[in-house]
């Protein structure tokens, strides 16, 4: 098989572990008899500070004809971040009705949690992020600006069609693994967006008899992620939610440098996008230290999704290996005084 991907390593550290991850991509094809080949966009905050657009009028269009899309981080400390996202990352998800967000939260052997007392496996769940609409759906407006009367308007928008397709692939989900679906709301507060939500979690569940259905408020949650993760297993939330809480699931099971995302185009019309669940972190950017494997794994769900999946296997195989193994190199995020490059070359050794 032959598949063209795209990749957009964007800003901060984004190149630094796109581009350091490549040959383990290379090796990956090889070993695995596909041929896969990267086209590099350099697409991103230097480019709008140059040309004044973070991509070109017609970048979704050229995006459109790949098979999967990988993405490294986008946030630069010279332009606004509602400018620089706004402009790349979010057009790419709702452009593409990349619907289901699916971010897993592992801990791996050989990673210690910051909640202390939790070991390999412990802690193993899946958040399903709703990724084009909700409190994302970008309306609103700020009016009589300067008038000191102004108002500034942010509504949420949940459809049936998009809420309805986040909550189905979280209980599917759960028919594949531990047969439990937490759901997190706001419905205390928010009373049409949250109670719809409720009310199409009730309808869907009951097509899903089989499967355990928590509901949690999102601020219960928080604390709940904290206090007894072991128990969750396929999470559901809306897109803000889903963003908050895979943070805390990504720093519970060792390193934002660990979390791995796959942003679902459910219909295949458009390329899915693969991505590290973090951000350009300007505090490490240009140290050679950023961890590289939560883009590695982005990319093994990626090869997953293209229906590679010993490859992919091979991908967590190598990176389980290695955070296993106490004599490999690991980056300052997980205690370690290795390099982004010793991680990968480490890694390589490993496939
Ligand atoms: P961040 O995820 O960039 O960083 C948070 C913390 O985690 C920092 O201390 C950082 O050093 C650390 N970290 C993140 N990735 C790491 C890695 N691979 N290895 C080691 N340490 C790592 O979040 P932030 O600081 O809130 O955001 C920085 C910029 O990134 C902002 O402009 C923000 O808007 C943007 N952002 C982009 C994305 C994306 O492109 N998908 C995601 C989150 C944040
Ligand atoms: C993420 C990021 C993005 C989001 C930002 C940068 C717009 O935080 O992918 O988690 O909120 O989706
Ligand atoms: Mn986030």
């Amino acid at each position: 098989m032959a598949y063209e991907v795209a990749s957009i390593p964007g800003d901060g550290i984004g190149p630094e572990v796109v581009d350091a991850t490549q040959p383990i991509f290379d090796d990956v094809s090889e070993q695995f008899g596909f041929d896969l080949s990267f086209h590099r966009y350099d697409w991103g905050s230097e480019r709008h500070l140059e040309q004044g657009a973070m991509m070109p009028a017609t970048g979704l269009a050229e995006l459109e004809e790949y098979d999967a899309i990988l993405l490294g981080a986008i946030g630069h400390p010279e332009v606004p971040d509602h400018v620089t996202l706004n402009n790349l990352l979010l057009p790419i998800r709702k452009g593409f009705d990349q619907a289901i967000c699916k971010r897993p939260a592992i801990l791996f052997d050989g990673v210690e949690s910051p909640l202390g007392g939790y070991t390999s496996g412990d802690i193993d769940f899946v958040v399903y992020r709703e990724n084009t609409e909700g409190e994302y759906a970008d309306m609103g407006g700020q009016e009589h600006p300067g008038h000191g009367h102004e108002v500034a308007v942010q509504s949420s928008v949940f459809t049936r069609t998009g809420t309805e397709r986040i909550v189905r692939a979280a209980f599917e989900a759960a028919t594949e693994r531990e047969g439990k679906v937490t759901s997190v709301t706001k419905s205390n507060a928010q009373a049409h967006s949250m109670v719809f939500w409720d009310q199409i979690v009730e309808e869907v569940a009951a097509e899903y008899p089989t499967v355990t259905v928590e509901r949690l408020l999102v601020d219960a949650a928080s604390m709940d992620f904290i206090r007894r993760p072991e128990e969750f297993d396929v999470v559901v939330a809306s897109n803000l939610f889903g963003d908050i809480l895979t943070d805390i699931g990504a720093i519970i099971t060792g390193s934002m440098g660990l979390a791995p995302s796959a942003n679902i185009n459910v219909s295949g019309e458009f390329p899915s996008m693969f991505e590290p669940v973090h951000g350009s972190a300007p505090d490490i950017v240009g140290d050679g230290i950023a961890n590289p494997l939560a883009t590695v794994l982005s990319a093994a769900m990626m090869y997953d999704h293209l229906g590679e999946t010993d490859a992919s296997d091979a991908l967590w195989d190598a990176v389980t290996g290695q955070l296993a193994d106490p004599k490999a190199p690991r980056t300052p995020d997980l205690g370690g005084a290795g390099t982004t490059e010793d991680v990968v070359q480490d890694l390589r050794s490993r496939l």
